[in-house]
């Protein structure tokens, strides 16, 4: 069912609503947010780590966050780090310090859960040890299973919170005794993991990082409290909630393009667990996707350009990563997965990123459905690397446009054929297309009124 535009205009005013990445992660998401915001009270994290980087640029300041949503730049506003979460303290106690070297007020308004799972130093030396003996081949393999992660130790923390027992969370990062004693025992086992993995650093030291973690609770405790309550508190005073997805639907743990994936729920399906609000609650969600695709590390990608266009996008787009500055995979807009996280989301409407990018191309391509390799045409996805690597995309053509973009004020300036193209994807997707950004400024964002 198509949601008209009417019917778009009345989400707009709806109370709660979620943003989330509809491709492989790097859509935009933290300037809608951040533009968002100025509507809704409070703004929650409820996936991922320091995987995940927001670049946000207000008044010609580029700010980027990795774990404290983007809402901080909004001093109003209450931001949330909820359970879903995993937190390396000392990234967030590093990112709480340039915020506030930088004029930013951070205080009463960061609130994390006491049950978000906390990164140790142990996580990150995992998955770099994993990734490296994957990638160089084990056991006289020459199969390479490595995933091309960002190092920042999500899978092992989460893989820890699976576990249970071997897991730490941030409520018990301020009971130093408590602390101690679990560490020495995990530390005992995490060292002859480390060592099977052929990591010949130096042995962990358990009461020293206990003393070390112990002190970052100290300094995070004015933040940390039960965060499930408290946002009932906020449904229940008739505070306007905005739930911010870190990473994107098709590097979801379930959904996504499995194993090339991150390790938590990053499409909306993740909110009611990562933050205790069930999903009824949530009436609006904007999916945001770029007017191509780009992707970071390994995994099946149809529609890659590896030639000039793709080297035209990423230079055009800036594409480098902001949490690991590796330069990003480029590519044609493909509709077939939008279309699918759009479905897995319950997206309501869409924003359209990066259009000015496109400009000077003398005709587009948007991939619409996949040729498999038994001959079919199918407009459905393939959420497995295996098989989705045998599809090949079956591409429509449209005509490009010379003219930039990126000082236009009104979505009625843009050259007809951008127009068009905005039109294609909403006949795809069969949702309104309800923002276009042709630049990273807040000004560069052309909203359908
Ligand atoms: P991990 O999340 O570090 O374990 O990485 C798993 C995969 O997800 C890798 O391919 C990463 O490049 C990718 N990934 C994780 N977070 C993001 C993101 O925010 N943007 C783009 N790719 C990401």
């Amino acid at each position: 069912m198509t949601t008209s535009r009417r019917e778009n205009t009345d989400l707009q005013h709806a109370r709660h609503t979620a943003v989330v990445g509809l491709q492989w992660g790097d859509e935009g998401k933290g300037k809608i947010v951040d533009l968002l915001t100025a509507e809704h009270d409070v703004i929650v994290r409820y996936n991922g780590g320091a995987n995940a980087g927001h670049s946000v640029v207000v008044g010609g300041q580029k700010y980027a966050v990795h774990l404290i949503p983007a809402g901080i730049l909004h001093p109003d506003k209450t931001c949330v780090i909820a359970n879903g979460v995993v937190v390396d303290p000392a990234k967030l106690i590093e990112e709480i310090d340039n915020l506030r070297n930088r004029g930013v007020e951070v205080g009463d308004n960061l609130r994390v859960s006491d049950r978000a799972h906390v990164v140790m130093p142990y996580h990150k030396e995992h998955d770099a040890a994993l990734e490296n003996a994957l990638s160089q081949g084990i056991a006289g393999s020459d199969t390479d299973l490595s995933i091309g992660t960002t190092k920042r130790g999500i899978g092992p923390a989460y893989a820890d919170k699976v576990h249970r027992s071997t897991a730490i969370r941030m409520g018990e990062l301020l009971d130093a005794d408590q602390l101690r004693a679990k560490l020495r025992v995990i530390c005992a086992i995490r060292q002859k993991e480390l060592e099977s993995l052929g990591v010949k650093a130096p042995p962990l030291n358990p009461d020293a990082l206990a003393t070390q973690y112990a002190a970052l609770g100290r300094r995070l405790a004015p933040h940390i409290v039960d965060t499930a309550y408290l946002l009932h508190d906020y449904l229940r005073d008739g505070s306007r909630i905005l739930f911010e997805g870190a990473n994107a639907c098709l590097l979801d743990i379930d959904h996504g393009t499995y194993p090339y994936v991150t390790s938590s729920n990053c499409s909306t399906l993740g909110i009611p667990a990562g933050t205790g609000v069930p999903g009824k609650h949530i009436e609006r969600v904007l999916g945001i996707m770029k007017a191509y695709s780009t992707r970071v590390g390994a995994g099946p990608f149809p529609t890659e350009q590896l030639n000039d266009v793709g080297n035209r996008i990423r230079e055009r787009g800036h594409e480098y990563g902001t949490t690991t500055g590796r330069p990003r995979r480029c590519g044609w807009l493909d509709l077939v997965a939008v279309r699918y996280s759009a479905m897995i989301c319950g997206a309501t409407s869409i924003a359209c990123m990066l259009l000015d990018v496109l400009s000077g191309f003398d005709e587009l391509k948007v991939c619409t459905h996949y040729r498999l390799p038994d001959g079919r045409v199918s407009d459905r996805f393939i959420p497995d690397a295996v098989r989705l690597t045998g599809a090949q995309p079956v591409y429509h053509t449209l005509p490009g446009w010379s003219e930039e973009i990126d000082e236009l004020h009104d979505r009625s300036a843009l050259p007809a054929n951008a127009r068009k193209y905005l039109q294609f994807i909403e006949q795809a997707l069969g949702i309104p297309v309800e923002i276009v950004s042709v630049g990273p400024e807040r000004t560069q964002t052309l909203v359908e009124v």
